[in-house]
């Protein structure tokens, strides 16, 4: 008997209506549109915008459409997980408060947090679920409201994150496609270039933490970015190495979206040309854990069966790591 892997089976995105573009930007903050187009490859960005709208209310329609797209109901769903490094709440779990809204009434699910690495820990960890056969669908989410913590103070992090959510639902694939291999890595000295300073239980919120604005996310961008820029290319190609790939194989390779230079890099690293990178970042910003999926969606007509992609991120934490899966339809 053949092996059984996790492929995806359908994926959907959500963005938004609001664009806060980047001459938007010019009035709120000391910048210009030629300095982010040039520095990020950004243009414009997505935001959630009503009062008491969170993460979980980006994934509802994005959900909805893949499960109707599919021709399931929310009943036949068996796990849900929700990469997020904005949860609506610290607890419970928005995956939780999404399978309410949904009503999927015989899944179980978890948040998974690795920052902009989320989505392919949650790609990863969801196969493990399909492949032992303890499962037959499993919905994968990554998506993020950025905008509830940016700081539109500060010029070198606010040009960069946007809202945007996608999700992939997980299914037995006895053909040989599906998630082949993956490499995840993690390094928590990274901590000190990236995170949130306030607002967990090392620092509750204080009414001094919130004139601090410290619940905004935190970043020395150049620390990240030169981590970033060799991290995600070297797993990229580690990945490739391991499976006796050459970028000629390569249908797609769908690099997480923070900048457009880091994206280029990793392009460079693998040898996969221009035309078979997916880059939308001029059109979303840094949706985090939304990037890849709502590449997947925009592309996914573009796909063909047994197609190879090559998915790679690199993340706060430090969390990085790369994919190889066969398109399975
Ligand atoms: O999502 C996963 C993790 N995150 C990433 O992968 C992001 C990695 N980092 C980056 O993408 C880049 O570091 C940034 C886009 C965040 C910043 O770009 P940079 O080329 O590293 O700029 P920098 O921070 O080195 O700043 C260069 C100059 C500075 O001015 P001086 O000191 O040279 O006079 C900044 O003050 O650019 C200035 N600057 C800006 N100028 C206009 C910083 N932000 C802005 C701005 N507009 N928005």
């Amino acid at each position: 008997m053949s092996k059984i892997h996790a492929a995806i089976t359908a994926v959907h995105g959500y963005v938004p209506d609001y664009i806060l573009t980047n001459q938007e930007l010019e009035t709120m903050v000391d910048t210009n549109d030629e300095w982010i187009t040039t520095r990020t490859g950004i243009k414009e960005r997505r935001i959630l915008k009503g009062e008491g709208l969170g993460t979980s209310d980006l994934a509802v329609p994005a959900v909805e459409a893949l499960l109707k797209k599919r021709g399931i109901s929310a009943n036949e769903l068996d796990l849900i997980i929700f990469c997020t490094t904005t949860p609506d709440r610290v607890f419970p779990a928005t995956a939780n408060i999404l399978a309410d809204k949904i009503g999927a009434k015989n899944a179980w699910g978890y948040d998974l947090q690795a920052a902009c690495s989320g989505f392919l820990f949650g790609l990863a960890t969801g196969s493990q679920f399909i492949e032992s056969g303890k499962h037959k669908k499993v919905l994968v989410i990554g998506g993020d409201k950025m905008s509830s913590i940016t700081n539109y103070e500060d010029r070198a992090t606010c040009i960069i994150f946007g809202d945007g959510c996608g999700a992939v639902l997980l299914e037995p694939n006895d053909e040989g496609n599906g998630i082949i291999d993956s490499i995840l890595r993690s390094d928590g000295s990274g901590v000190p270039y990236l995170h949130q300073k306030a607002g967990g239980s090392v620092k509750p919120a204080t009414h001094e933490t919130v004139d601090a604005r410290e619940h905004f996310a935190y970043q020395e961008g150049q620390a990240v970015f030169k981590f970033a820029v060799t991290k995600m290319a070297d797993v990229a190609a580690e990945v490739m190495e391991r499976n006796q790939l050459q970028s000629e194989d390569i249908a797609w390779l769908v690099p997480h979206q923070a900048n457009k230079r880091i994206i280029d890099a990793t392009a460079n690293r693998t040898g996969v040309t221009a035309d078979k990178v997916i880059i939308n970042i001029e059109k979303y910003g840094n949706t985090t854990n939304g990037t890849i999926p709502l590449c997947l969606w925009e592309w996914e007509d573009k796909f063909k069966k047994g197609d190879n992609l090559i998915l790679a991120a690199f993340g706060g934490g430090f969390t990085w790591g790369s994919i190889y899966l066969k398109w399975a339809y």
